[in-house]
């Protein structure tokens, strides 16, 4: 039988590409032969992966998860075997009320097995807010995995403990099976200008182990064009460094997984 793999891309700094690399993954996973469909839920009310692929949207995530709304309301085709589940700002509101529920961190679990997406997704890939908030939370229990994409800055690497130290509690308390399934630098100046970086990446393997993936993504100005035009790295700019940087590591997270 299929499994369903839920991804949470997960580094309580901004700007370290979490919406990026989730619109890009979501969308290599879903030009897979053997996948049926994949869907990517945006958990931030600033709602940059919704914006970045759907555009505008009229119901939000939230609504569907407090039950105002019906699955089908909410969800968007966005291409070929990949749904988006938008955010609008409206989601911060709804946030606050769902983390004053008793039991709010089972919510998105509970919705997704009452829903089903078991039986539509083979692949459900979560883009995060820039801190470990209440829905971030929520993602830690559903998630079978969770992905870690980091600047080459100080202040990016330094959130890391805090992200395994949130895992290994979500794991003791409530989520046996949640796994990391890789830290990777973004932005990254391979050049030599920027040695400073690859001496980030060697001391980070050095405090994470092989938990540091190989991939790294270079810093690449088609990411932000892509995203302007609301197109996945792969269809704007096949052949771009972050295109291919995006392919090879979501081919190595297959292999994490
Ligand atoms: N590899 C890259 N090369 C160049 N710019 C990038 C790259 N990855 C992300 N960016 C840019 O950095 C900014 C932050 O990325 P984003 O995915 O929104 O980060 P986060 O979701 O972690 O806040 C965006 O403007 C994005 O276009
Ligand atoms: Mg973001």
């Amino acid at each position: 039988m299929r499994h369903m793999t839920i991804i949470t891309v997960m580094n309580n700094k901004g700007g370290v590409a979490k919406t990026v690399t989730a619109i890009n993954t979501a969308a290599y996973l879903a030009t897979q032969e053997t996948t049926k469909r994949v869907l990517l839920i945006d958990f931030d009310a600033q709602a940059n992966s919704t914006g970045a692929t759907i555009g505008e949207t009229t119901n939000h995530v939230g609504e569907w998860l407090v039950g105002e709304k019906q699955y089908s309301e909410v969800v968007v085709k966005y291409m070929e075997k990949f749904d988006v589940l938008p955010a609008k700002r409206a989601l911060d509101t709804y946030a606050k009320a769902i983390g004053a529920e008793q039991d709010y961190q089972f919510i998105l679990r509970e919705r997704m097995e009452e829903d089903g997406f078991e039986t539509m997704y083979d692949y459900v890939v979560i883009d995060n807010a820039p801190s470990l908030t209440t829905l971030a939370y929520t993602t830690f229990i559903a998630a079978t995995h969770v992905l870690i994409p980091t600047a080459p800055e100080e202040f990016s690497i330094s959130g890391i403990t805090n992200i395994l130290q949130t895992v290994a509690n979500v794991r003791k308390r409530y989520n046996p099976a949640l796994k990391v399934a890789g830290i990777f630098f973004t932005k990254y100046h391979s050049s030599y200008r920027s040695r400073i970086d690859s001496d980030m990446v060697a001391g980070t393997r050095e405090a994470y182990g092989d938990l540091v993936m190989e991939s790294t993504i270079r810093n690449n100005v088609s990411v932000k064009e892509a995203m302007a035009y609301k197109l996945p790295i792969f269809t704007y700019a096949s052949d771009s460094a972050a295109a291919q940087d995006y392919r090879a590591m979501v081919q190595e997270l297959l292999t994490r997984l």
